[in-house]
């Protein structure tokens, strides 16, 4: 008997995944949630956001990957099986889509892009003083997939690049930090920000009003990872008072951004769609077909997660 999947995943991609995946694992019987029939034959979940308590009604699941980079939206569901190995997808790809995200804001804020953009609506011919890329200090918060691929594209405009993770990592022309006692150090040369932290109930908040005064005044935040990341009033709070010069974000508390919000308007913010690396199912369907097959060999599983990983 064939070996059955669940799928699910609303994104306007998720249909091109789904028939990628098909071909990549056309022995095995893909049931697209909610038709699933029996959760006691699903083996495989392929997800992104399903709702919550589904997965607890399958029991013989033998691994839940996930159709993006994170897997927070794993975790968020309190009835999650937590014996099942979860996998994310560590993509090329992704990450190079990331990279070219992070790099040209940094580029914006660098450049102080923002400033004649201000200047240009009042019709205003100003130069305004301008550091050299060896002279800007820019830390990159999280040094996973992500944080090293956008290190790695930056590192030849020069910039003094720093990164901060939860464990200790090395790469060429890149000052890293590792554990919370060395945040507040890095924090302090960091007058660009890129955020790519997982979120976690250890990272939740990890930028906040403290977390900001711990920077440079005028420093500016690209936040690409996830909305929970930041305390949007301490946000909003840093921008006013000058201690941020701005914001680039991808990501927000709830998506999309409902009309009312103030960031929709604020003039020291530039915002995406969290668009800043989309899952593509050209890598994604063959990434996933070799998660399976590894589960299946009862191989190592890329991608594997350690549930119990706190920042
Ligand atoms: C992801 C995302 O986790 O796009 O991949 O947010």
């Amino acid at each position: 008997m064939a070996m059955v999947l669940l799928f699910h995943c609303e994104w306007e991609e998720g249909e091109q995944i789904l028939r990628d995946l098909s071909v990549q694992v056309p022995d095995m019987d893909i049931r697209v949630w909610p038709d699933i029939g029996d959760p006691a034959e699903i083996e495989f979940a392929v997800i992104w956001k399903l709702p919550h308590g589904e997965l607890a009604k399958c029991p013989n699941l033998k691994a839940i990957l996930s159709l993006g980079a994170g897997v927070d939206h794993l975790f968020e569901d309190p009835n999650l099986p937590r014996d099942v190995p979860i996998g994310r997808l560590i993509d090329q790809l992704m990450a190079d889509r990331m990279a070219e995200y992070t790099a040209s804001l940094t580029l914006w804020a660098h450049r102080r892009f923002d400033e004649y953009a201000e200047l240009q609506n009042r019709r205003i011919w100003q130069q305004v003083s301008q550091k050299d890329a060896k002279d800007r200090e820019v830390g990159i918060l999280g040094l996973g997939a992500l944080g090293m691929a956008s290190a790695r594209r930056l590192r030849p405009f020069g910039f003094a690049l720093s990164g901060w993770g939860r464990t200790a990592k090395a790469e060429p022309g890149v000052t890293c930090y590792h554990g919370k006692d060395s945040l507040s150090e890095f924090l302090s040369s960091s007058e660009v920000l890129i955020c790519l932290l997982p979120l976690t109930s250890g990272t939740r908040g990890i930028l906040n009003a403290a977390t900001f005064q711990q920077m440079p005044v005028g420093a500016y935040l690209i936040n690409c990872a996830r909305g929970p990341l930041v305390v949007e009033a301490d946000l909003l709070a840093a921008l006013d008072s000058g201690q941020l010069s701005g914001a680039a974000l991808d990501v927000f508390d709830v998506e999309p951004l409902p009309q009312d919000n103030p960031l929709w308007t604020h003039p020291k913010v530039r915002i995406t769609p969290h668009v800043s690396s989309l899952t593509a199912a050209e890598t994604a369907a063959p990434l996933l077909a070799t998660q399976i097959r590894q589960v299946q060999r009862g191989e190592p599983l890329d991608g594997c997660v350690d549930a119990g990983v706190e920042y």
